[in-house]
């Protein structure tokens, strides 16, 4: 009997439910081909609907959630929605209560694809950044005393056990060891200021990679250094391993080393057993492009592939990063949304095809 998987689909907001209705069509041609099913529920979860309902998120939803393999989503964010509204009450409360622990960024720049770095190609650029993704200033802890007032103070804490830090650094680790390229895992920190929390990274980092991942080579790079590396040498990098508020900062860059937000997918993962992870084209909800055919899908293309891959369809996966470099380097004139040669349906065409 074939395998069969239960994937919640959420659309979401601006361009999220195009990109994602090309990545479906991608990942229904991979299904067909690779002998597993696909067992697909649409959730309407996202700006416009809390604008409707003035819920952000139905009660049951996490709950709802958790009954499925993996969720596939497009983008969250809304212009006529206060900032932090939909963020916070959507995205971050699926990556906290689902304890998607991980947010796994490959920065690979496949062929044809534009570099703005001088000199650099897709031999150089070819790395994962894992973001620790519940902890830091992402756990709301903090507040205001004197709101309003001259007085006024704000505070938001950097917050990290040594559990949360320990797991991350255990997956980073062992990525390292599985890709089996440099064998390398660099720590990005701030341990000249940030002398506590990332004193904490450091030690965990030091004492584990010593007992455990004696044969994983061990670097470490202040976060400033490490966007400049980024951009002088991004060859010296294979595994890089951060905090939240690092990670979401590097990733963003390293995004536009690899093409920009056209490309550039992430997976929040629970790698525990009966874990539900989440898969997401980087790039938000791109209001200004909304409903005219012109985004690039490749981002949710790629995340549809990582989402195979975490599932355990390896086969299908590397099918799809296959056709999407392809295009890349024979067919698309560009990432750019409206710059292709393409519509947004006709890139999910050719990639479905060429599977
Ligand atoms: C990301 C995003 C989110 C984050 C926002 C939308 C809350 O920027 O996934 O990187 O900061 O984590
Ligand atoms: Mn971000």
């Amino acid at each position: 009997m074939s395998k069969s998987y239960k994937i919640a689909v959420i659309g979401g907001d601006g361009t999220g439910p195009e990109v994602v209705r090309e990545g479906v069509k991608v990942l229904k041609a991979a299904a067909a081909k690779f002998g597993f099913k696909l067992d697909l529920t649409d959730f309407d979860f996202g700006g416009a609907r809390y604008l409707r309902t003035g819920e952000v998120l139905p009660a049951t939803a996490v709950e709802d959630l958790r009954k499925f393999n993996a969720i596939y989503l497009g983008a969250i964010g809304h212009p006529d929605v206060k900032p932090g509204i939909l963020e916070k009450g959507i995205l971050l409360k699926l990556r906290f209560d689902l304890d998607q622990y991980i947010n796994l960024r490959p920065v690979k720049l496949y062929p044809g694809v534009e570099c703005p770095l001088k000199n650099k190609g897709p031999a150089d650029i070819d790395y994962v950044v894992v973001r620790e993704n519940t902890g830091d200033m992402y756990t709301g802890a903090g507040g205001f005393t004197m709101k309003d007032t001259p007085h006024e103070v704000a505070v938001q804490a950097a917050v990290y056990s040594r559990f949360q830090v320990d797991r991350a650094l255990r997956f980073a680790f062992e990525l390292a060891r599985a890709r089996g390229k440099k064998r390398t895992l660099a720590l990005c920190g701030k341990t000249n200021v940030l002398t506590f929390v990332y004193d904490l990274w450091d030690r965990a980092f030091h004492e584990m990679g010593a007992r455990d991942f004696p044969d994983i080579k061990r670097e470490y790079y202040h976060v400033d250094a490490t966007c400049m590396w980024m951009i002088k040498n991004p060859e010296w990098f294979d595994v890089i391993v951060t905090g939240n508020l690092f990670g979401d900062i590097i990733t963003d860059l390293a995004a536009m080393t690899q093409g920009g937000m056209g490309i550039a997918a992430g997976g929040n993962l629970n790698p525990a057993p009966g874990g539900v992870s989440m898969f997401e084209p980087i790039g938000g909800s791109a209001p200004k492009y909304t409903g005219q055919n012109v985004i690039n899908p490749l981002a949710a293309i790629c995340a549809g592939m990582m989402m195979l891959d975490q599932l355990g369809e390896k086969a299908a996966a590397a099918a799809i990063e296959k056709s999407v470099m392809e295009l890349t380097a024979h067919k698309l004139k560009s990432i750019a949304a409206g710059r292709m040669g393409y519509s947004t349906t006709q890139v999910g065409d050719l990639v479905a095809e060429s599977l």
